[in-house]
């Protein structure tokens, strides 16, 4: 699948999609990202893609112009001919970003992303490209751009081929709604005085099994309630 992301800031993100699971991806070509300027898309010789806010207020906003023109771009020169394009907003206003959002972004062929900085864009942003609202979280970020690669992160690890172990993805915490997966540990069976887990070392896979099950239950209760799992 492809990811576009538009953004004040694309150095940002050059460490991320280069290392690990994603760096991976790329190279197997499960994932292809495209990093789009947005300053590229100004026309004044500053090169500002941000103004004060009609009525006053603090802080600057993200001109329309530019931002939407990067959009345009990016649909016109990597949309998928006869595929829809998603065009999402990065926005502490937006949908809650959690496991079942991943899912349905990792059955897209192409997303965008669009990284705010500032306050914010202006709203015909919004009007004119019709965006998905995302957020990652009942926060403020400084920017979009963190937010950008939570969600690629997260996509990328449900996209088929992307992850070392094809189990790893189904097992872990978030695979079902509310569930979190059971206590891991490594070598050695004893550190500082604490153990591993009998049922873990003693090689019955079907007692495994329960164990992990019944850990994982007792962890997905816990954190339901808000306590520690
Ligand atoms: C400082 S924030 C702007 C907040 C804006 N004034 C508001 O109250 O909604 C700058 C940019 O960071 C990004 N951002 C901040 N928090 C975010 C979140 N929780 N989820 C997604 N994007 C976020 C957005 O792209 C936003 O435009």
């Amino acid at each position: 699948m492809r990811i576009d992301i538009a953004t004040l800031f694309p150095g940002m993100f050059a460490e991320v999609l280069d290392q690990s699971i994603l760096g991976r991806a790329r190279r197997a070509g499960v994932l292809d990202v495209g990093l789009f300027d947005i300053r590229d898309f100004t026309s004044d010789r500053h090169r500002s893609a941000d103004d004060r806010p009609y009525g006053g207020g603090p802080g600057m906003l993200l001109r329309p112009e530019p931002v939407v023109l990067c959009v345009e771009r990016i649909l016109a020169e990597r949309g998928v001919s006869g595929r829809r394009s998603r065009v999402v907003l990065l926005t502490p206003a937006g949908r809650a970003f959690g496991q079942a959002e991943a899912r349905e972004f990792a059955a897209e062929i192409h997303i965008v992303l669009v990284c705010g900085r500032y306050e914010g864009f202006d709203q015909r942003v919004i009007d004119a490209l019709r965006p998905d609202l995302l957020s990652v979280g009942p926060y403020v970020l400084s920017g979009g751009e963190i937010a950008a690669m939570a969600v690629t992160d997260a996509v990328a690890r449900l996209l088929p081929g992307a992850l070392g172990d094809a189990e790893s993805a189904s097992v872990e915490t978030h695979a079902e709604p509310g569930v979190v997966e059971a206590p891991q540990y490594t070598r050695p069976p004893e550190w500082r005085g604490l153990r591993v887990p009998e049922e873990l070392l003693s090689g019955d896979h079907a007692r495994i099994a329960r164990w992990r099950a019944e850990e994982s239950r007792k962890r997905s209760l816990r954190t339901q309630d808000g306590r520690r799992p």
